[in-house]
């Protein structure tokens, strides 16, 4: 559920009509509901109330923003980050070090020192290699720093190829065969203190099945290690649950995989760490644009042209990923269209042949569930800037990232003397 409804014929975010949002800030915008993020983490929290003390990480990926991030550490989430941007941002943000777990196969020797001077919860390691790494510069800071070993279940998620990461050819974690082996080497390490295992299988995932093979393969994994003397006190179950990106969309709730989770982990004695994303932010933002124009094509249906483009939501240009399109003030009338962006791309087209709202130019319309890979995966992309963000709480509301203008990115550039 969301904070996102009609109103006297007006799409409000909470108490606020989306169209004093456009006429405040412009557009396009993305627009947060605060009331929608805090739903959601407690949602999310009570689908594991069968579990003992999970620790939640919100994946900061899904959305960086630093108010969007501390309403999220108010509801006592730590923090998944991939970067040493991202743990900048969620300390900044005022999570606490010690809920953070930072994972990515990339880390850099940079990132892996301001991770142990941060005083992170837990490194998640993605190879042996970068184990060892870690383990050299633990010690010359003094320290054994806390971690688990990624492993690759080689499970299929059935979610969009480009966003599964638990399949033997994906680049992530540890061969599942092999990681016995490497904890092992790893715990005798010392600059590590490795206390468990993690898992993440892909992202926007629609079935629990996957999920819950590869989390049999994680039980089966702690077992061996137990066996081998090793000791496992934690277990990182990641994130991937879907969201309804399209009416009468039915993903697995919160509370059904809470409770596989719950049957699954029973007898593990471990503390379980999550990390969702989307299924946090995911509903709780809009992208709000205005349109541009129309335009009559052949005999086809219409292009609604808007002013937002590739550039400022990318999931569909990328993943070819449906995102509800609805007007601000929908007259009543329908109509079928295609909905596109005005860069010089075929790919900048968010939805062909649409059933939707019959729109003209001038007026208003979201992009829902468009509050997690949104605004964060923007680039600047025909030279178009940045689009601002705006959280509401109740009738108020704060721009929470200004848009940066075409003007600002160009100040970056230097034209070299000798040119
Ligand atoms: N943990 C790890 C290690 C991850 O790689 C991810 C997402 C998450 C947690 C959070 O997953 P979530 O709960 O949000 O599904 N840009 C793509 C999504 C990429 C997800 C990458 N990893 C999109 O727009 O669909």
């Amino acid at each position: 559920m969301d904070h996102f409804h009609f109103r006297d014929g007006v799409l409000h975010s909470e108490d606020v009509p989306l169209s004093a949002i456009a006429e405040a800030v412009g557009t396009p915008v993305y627009v947060y509901s605060r009331a929608t993020l805090v739903r959601h983490a407690q949602v999310f929290r009570a689908g594991l109330a069968g579990l003992e003390s999970p620790h939640i990480a919100f994946a900061v990926k899904a959305n960086p923003n630093l108010a969007v991030l501390k309403v999220l550490a108010g509801e006592g989430f730590g923090a998944d980050v991939v970067s040493g941007g991202e743990l900048t941002r969620a300390l900044a943000a005022g999570v606490d070090p010690a809920g953070v777990v930072f994972s990515g196969v990339g880390k850099t020797h940079a990132e892996l020192v301001q991770g142990i001077e941060a005083g992170i919860g837990q490194f998640n390691l993605e190879s042996e290699e970068e184990g060892y790494e870690l383990s050299l510069i633990a010690e010359r800071h003094g320290r054994r720093v806390p971690c688990a070993l990624r492993v690759n279940p080689d499970v299929d998620a059935r979610t969009h190829a480009k966003i599964s990461t638990g399949m033997r050819e994906n680049k992530f974690g540890v061969p599942l065969d092999r990681a016995a082996e490497i904890y092992a080497a790893l715990a005798d390490q010392p600059g590590l203190e490795m206390r468990g295992v993690a898992v993440h299988i892909g992202s926007q995932l629609t079935e629990l099945a996957p999920l819950e093979m590869a989390f049999e393969k994680v039980g089966a994994l702690i077992v061996e290690l137990r066996q081998r003397g090793l000791s496992v006190t934690h277990a990182d179950l990641g994130g991937g649950l879907g969201v309804p990106y399209r009416k009468g969309d039915e993903p697995p709730t919160p509370a059904e995989y809470g409770a596989m989770v719950a049957r699954v982990t029973a007898g593990w004695e471990v503390r379980l760490t999550f990390e969702p994303g989307r299924v946090i932010a995911g509903n709780a933002g809009v992208l709000l644009t205005r349109v541009v124009r129309t335009k009559r094509s052949g005999n086809g249906p219409p292009f609604v042209i808007v002013d937002a483009a590739m550039n400022d939501l990318m999931r569909p240009a990328m993943y070819g990923a449906w995102h509800d399109f609805d007007a601000v003030t929908p007259s009543g009338e329908r109509t079928t269209a295609h909905i596109v962006g005005p860069i010089c791309e075929t790919g900048d087209t968010f939805a062909m042949d649409r059933e939707t709202d019959a729109m003209a130019a001038g007026d208003l319309a979201v992009f829902r569930t468009a509050g997690a890979y949104g605004a964060t995966m923007a680039s600047s992309y025909n030279s178009r800037g940045f689009v601002p963000e705006v959280l509401v709480d109740g009738d108020r509301f704060a721009v929470v990232a200004d848009r940066i203008d075409p003007a600002a990115i160009m100040d970056a550039e230097r034209i070299p003397e000798w040119l």
